[in-house]
């Protein structure tokens, strides 16, 4: 059968096999995904010699995101916006064509999976790493009235606002300078939530019809989460990130094996668990 793998390190809790395992049995595919731990410095290798051995793609997480993206000859629009690549994929001549899925995953669940019409929606982004460059493209596309990035580093978020270039729609605020602002929907991007910490943001930039997003899920949503609660979101409005981790999970998919799985199944057996 066609070989798969996830490459991150740490990967042993990596949902991704059981996902693209789901996808595949719903439409008949036969597939093997393995989940590959590499280091960083091995990282590149150990893509090389998966795709040599004939692998025919790879999903690739944290810490590998930028290497995955490096050493790859091609790019998509979305993978080149980011600087950053979730999936990699051996093209019939051997190069390796990278591609970032994340930012149309997260789209597609808050919009359709969550009933969220971005378009006219004013939006805030906490942070300013590949996951939030994915997700604030994203936004934009989808059409949001106003984008507000903020993140510890203000270096980092005037970049991200700087190469989206739509400064009168995005533009950045310093972390302790949200005083007075409101917004529909939070995200959060920061790893505040895996590496610990809190998140000192004034409660009253929520509204009472105000969304709040984790791209991360299970514990690691938790304190966001905590934070949104008190702030004044809905425990229902509140959203984490594993409605993305399936979707941007089918745009890999799709891309390597041309047919579209549903992901409602698949979402909803992981949710019990998760
Ligand atoms: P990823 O590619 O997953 O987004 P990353 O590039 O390491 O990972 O980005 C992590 C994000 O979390 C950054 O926005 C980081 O802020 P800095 O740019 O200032 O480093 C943010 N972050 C991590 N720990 C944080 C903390 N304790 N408080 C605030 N922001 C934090």
């Amino acid at each position: 059968a066609p070989r798969f793998a996830v490459f991150g390190h740490p990967i042993a809790h990596s949902l991704s096999p059981r996902i693209h395992e789901a996808f595949a049995a719903q439409l008949g595919i036969r597939l093997e995904y393995a989940t590959i731990d590499a280091e960083p410095a091995r990282f590149e290798a150990a893509v090389r010699q998966f795709f040599a051995e004939g692998g025919v793609g790879a999903n690739v997480t944290l810490p590998h995101k930028h290497a995955a993206f490096a050493m790859a000859d091609e790019h998509t629009e979305a993978a080149r916006r980011t600087g950053v690549a979730n999936t990699l994929t051996r093209l019939p001549d051997g190069r390796i064509k990278a591609h970032n899925t994340d930012g149309g995953g997260f789209v597609r669940d808050i919009t359709e999976r969550g009933g969220f019409d971005l378009r006219g929606h004013d939006a805030l982004l906490l942070g300013a790493g590949g996951a939030a460059k994915a997700v604030a493209w994203a936004l934009m596309d989808a059409g949001v009235q106003s984008l507000t990035i903020v993140n510890r580093t203000p270096e980092r978020a005037d970049e991200v606002a700087d190469a989206i270039g739509e400064p009168a729609r995005c533009h950045t605020r310093y972390w302790d300078g949200l005083e007075g602002e409101c917004f529909d929907l939070i995200v959060n991007a920061t790893s505040i939530g895996v590496t610990g910490g809190g998140f000192d943001l004034p409660m009253s930039i929520v509204q009472d019809h105000s969304t709040a997003y984790d791209l991360c899920y299970g514990a690691s949503a938790a304190e966001f989460k905590g934070w949104a609660v008190a702030a004044g979101v809905r425990p229902d409005w509140f959203r984490d990130g594993l409605g993305m981790l399936v979707e941007q999970a089918a745009d890999a998919f799709e891309a390597w094996h041309g047919q579209r799985p549903d992901t409602d199944p698949v979402y909803r057996e992981l949710r019990q668990r998760y």
